[in-house]
C-alpha cells in the first residue's frame, strides 16, 4: 500500500547569529511523516531536533524551505493561520511538560480555546490514568504524572498529529516507561507521533528512524524489529 506523507519537509533552513557567529541549527533538512508513523527523530545534543519539531509546530519561524502538513505549506501561513494550525492541527508534548501552576489538572487540559468541553477533558484525564486528579495542581502531582496531563492537553485537541520533544527527558526510568507506553497506545488508535530524543534505546520502538547530526539527516531508517514500549530498557 502506497503511504500518505502527511508531513513534508524540504529544505528547511535555519539559523542562528550572524557574521562569524552564524551557525546552522538546520542545514537543509528533508523528511516525510507518514499517516500512522511512530517516527522517532534521534540526535545527539545540539543536532537540530528541537528546532526541527519546534518548525513543524509552527512555533518558531524558518529561514527558508517549506512544510506541508496536510498538503499545505504553513511558511506560507499568516498570523491567524497560524493560530488555528496550532490551536486545531498540531498537539505538543514537551519535555518539562509545559503546565500552568497555578491552574488545576482539569483547567491546564481544558486550556485551548475550542477544547473546553469539561466531560471530554475528564475523559481524557481519565484515559492517562489520572481520574480523580482533576482539582489537582500540578505540584502536587509527581513529574510523570505531570507529563500525562501534557498529553491529555495534547489529546483535547484531537488533531491528528502528536509531536513529543524527549517526553520521558525529565523523568526516572518507570514514569518515563508509562509515558512511553500511553504514547504506544495514542500511536495505535491511530495518532500519528513524532518523537524526538537523544535516547537510542527509544528509538527501538519507532517504525521509522530518522538520524540528525550537525543541523542535517544522516540517516532515514525503517525499523523491522519494533519493540514495545514495556520491553525498552534505558
Ligand atoms: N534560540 C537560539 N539561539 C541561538 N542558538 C540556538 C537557539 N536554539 C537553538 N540554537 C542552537 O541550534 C543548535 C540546535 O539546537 P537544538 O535544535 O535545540 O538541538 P537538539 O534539540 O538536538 O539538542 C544548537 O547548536 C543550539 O545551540
Ligand atoms: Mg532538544
Amino acid at each position: 500500500m502506497e503511504k500518505k506523507a502527511i508531513i513534508e519537509v524540504r529544505d528547511l533552513v535555519k539559523t542562528y547569529g550572524e557574521g562569524e557567529g552564524l551557525m546552522y541549527a538546520l542545514n537543509h533538512v528533508s523528511i516525510d511523516v507518514y499517516e500512522h508513523d511512530f517516527l522517532v527523530i534521534l540526535g545527539g545534543s545540539g543536532s537540530g531536533k528541537s528546532t526541527l519539531l519546534n518548525m513543524i509546530g509552527a512555533i518558531d519561524r524558518v529561514d527558508s524551505g517549506s512544510i506541508k502538513v496536510l498538503g499545505n505549506d504553513i511558511v506560507k501561513y499568516n498570523d491567524k493561520d497560524l493560530t488555528l494550525y496550532r490551536r486545531n492541527t498540531i498537539g505538543f508534548v514537551y519535555q518539562f511538560f509545559n503546565l500552568l501552576n497555578d491552574i488545576t489538572v482539569m483547567q491546564n487540559v481544558i486550556i485551548a480555546p475550542g477544547s473546553r468541553d469539561k466531560e471530554r477533558a475528564k475523559e481524557l484525564i481519565k484515559r492517562v490514568g489520572l481520574e480523580g486528579k482533576e482539582e489537582k495542581f500540578p505540584r502536587q502531582l509527581s513529574g510523570g504524572q505531570q507529563q500525562r496531563v501534557a498529553i491529555a492537553r495534547a489529546l483535547n485537541k484531537n488533531s491528528e498529529i502528536l509531536l513529543c520533544d524527549e517526553p520521558t527527558g525529565a523523568l526516572d526510568d518507570a514514569s518515563g516507561k508509562q509515558v512511553l507506553q500511553l504514547l504506544e497506545e495514542i500511536h495505535n488508535e491511530g495518532k500519528t507521533i513524532v518523537l524526538v530524543t537523544h535516547t537510542r534505546e527509544i528509538a527501538s520502538m519507532a517504525n521509522r528512524i530518522i538520524t540528525m547530526k550537525n543541523g542535517q539527516v544522516v540517516s532515514v531508517e525503517e525499523n523491522d524489529h519494533i519493540i514495545k514500549a514495556s520491553e525498552v530498557v534505558w
